[in-house]
């Protein structure tokens, strides 16, 4: 019954997708359970770049059925085109299996995402505009259109009509925007009804049965720990909870089942969008990070925020997913550094915090209390093993381990497939 959840232990942008993608070869299934399109995972194999969306980056892998569970948010357009492009590439994706319970993002939805970040003005969240929030909504005030709704033209007509009863209102009436026709809407989506069709399954039933007979299953969190609607720096988050009990609800599989799950930890931080962040950098720190480390979002293409590691987030992390194991990635991108400060508790209103606090206000005013760590110069991609790292090296990630609350069992050099260096195995 080997399940393991894989997930952003920070703010996103962690290295999941090549995380994912190194574990692609060895598992059976790898499962989307919440988010869509505003994720951005990239996956190096050999000389070729991919950047995924919405498609779990299982994909890439052969062997490998990917799957979108019910917790994810599907803009159809986005996923025809993502698999035309793969496609393009010579990618096999005829095992791509849809839950029918997932709900669509509409063209409405993307229009109100927009308008909404543009009525919030400074106080805005900075989106990806993809319409994730408005779609999460709607599916919570239960006027949502899931994709089994494509295949029966008078019930989508009937939902999507009452959906829009009200967003019409608001579109003209406040945002002095033009009204959207139901029929205008329908005919759209069902413009992509037959395309998707082959894919929507009954994932929930596959995916017990997948573990009952000891398939290996790999959820794939899009975003990170802190940007969850429950446990993160809300309201600056996303809409759905990427920590490890959404793949319980997102993709109808049990506790129970979870065996193992898997914090992405970046061996510095880094944020895309407005919301605190005690660590972040100004000065010309922060910019090598974003320039050594290639910080510039998949999706957007903004560029991220940069700062130290924080030991106060990661031990957060690991309380609120249950984490059993880290995997620490672009270490690499720390070489040169003499030395590298790493934040081990908060100092708020005047007193040392070690935990998270649970109040914004708090948060907000949080300063960083920094450890110095000592840093290493030698190249360090072509390592293997533990041992091939330079001393100072060694010693940093003992002590992210020690400060983090769980093993690292993994660490990236690189962002290939191969650069890798694995301390004890996932599977
Ligand atoms: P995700 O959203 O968590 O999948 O992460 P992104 O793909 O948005 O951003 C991570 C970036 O770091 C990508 O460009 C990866 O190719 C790259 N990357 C992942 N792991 C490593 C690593 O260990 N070292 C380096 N240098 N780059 C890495
Ligand atoms: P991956 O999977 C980093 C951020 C946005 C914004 C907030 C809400 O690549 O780690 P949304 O469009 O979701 O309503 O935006 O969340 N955000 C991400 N930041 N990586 C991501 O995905 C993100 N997905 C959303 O920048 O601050
Ligand atoms: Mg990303």
């Amino acid at each position: 019954m080997p399940a393991l959840v894989l997930l952003g232990a920070q703010w996103g942008d962690e290295g999941k997708g090549k995380a994912t993608d190194l574990l692609g070869g060895s598992v059976d299934y790898v499962v989307r359970y919440q988010g869509g399109n505003n994720a951005g995972h990239t996956v190096v194999v050999g000389d070729q770049k991919y950047a995924l969306h919405l498609l779990p980056s299982g994909i890439l892998s052969p062997g490998c059925t990917p799957v979108i569970g019910n917790g994810v948010v599907v803009d159809p357009s986005v996923l025809l085109s993502e698999l035309s492009g793969l496609n393009e590439r010579g990618v096999d994706t005829s095992k791509l299996l849809i839950s029918g319970n997932a709900h669509i993002i509409t063209p409405y939805n993307v229009t109100v995402d927009k308008v909404t970040e543009r009525f919030l003005g400074k106080r805005k969240i900075g989106t990806t505009g993809r319409g994730i929030g408005p779609t999460y909504a709607d599916k919570i005030n239960r006027v949502g259109i899931r994709v089994q709704d494509l295949y029966d033209e008078s019930i989508l007509h009937q939902k999507v009509e009452a959906a829009l009863d009200v967003k019409n209102q608001v579109l003209t009436k406040l945002y002095n925007r033009r009204a959207i026709t139901a029929d205008q809407v329908v005919e759209e989506l069902l413009g992509y009804a037959e395309q998707i069709k082959p894919y929507v399954a009954d994932t929930v039933l596959i995916l017990n049965q997948a573990l009952e007979d000891d398939k290996v299953v790999l959820f794939e969190g899009g975003q990170g720990t802190l940007l969850d609607i429950d446990h993160g720096t809300y309201p600056f988050v996303t809409s759905s909870n990427p920590t490890a009990g959404g793949a319980c609800t997102g993709a109808g599989v049990g506790p129970t089942k979870i065996s193992r799950v898997i914090g992405i930890l970046k061996a510095y931080t880094t944020r895309v969008g407005a919301g605190p962040f005690p660590t972040e950098l100004f000065d010309e720190d922060g910019e090598a990070l974003r320039r050594i480390g290639g910080e510039r979002g998949v999706t957007t293409g903004r560029d991220r925020r940069c700062g130290w590691f924080d030991a106060v987030i990661a031990r957060y992390a690991t309380r609120v997913n249950g984490l059993t194991d880290f995997f620490l990635t672009k270490l690499d991108v720390l070489t040169g550094w003499e030395q590298i400060p790493v934040c081990v508790a908060y100092e708020i209103d005047g007193k040392r915090v070690e935990e998270l606090p649970y109040s914004q206000t708090d948060f907000h005013h949080a300063k960083p209390v920094y450890e110095t760590l000592p840093g290493w110069s030698e190249d360090i991609s072509k390592a293997k093993s533990f041992s091939d790292l330079p001393k100072n090296a060694q010693n940093y990630v003992k002590a992210l381990e020690e400060m983090s609350g769980a093993p690292i069992s993994a660490i990236g050099v690189g962002p290939g497939r191969d650069e890798t260096i694995e301390i004890n195995s996932f599977l």
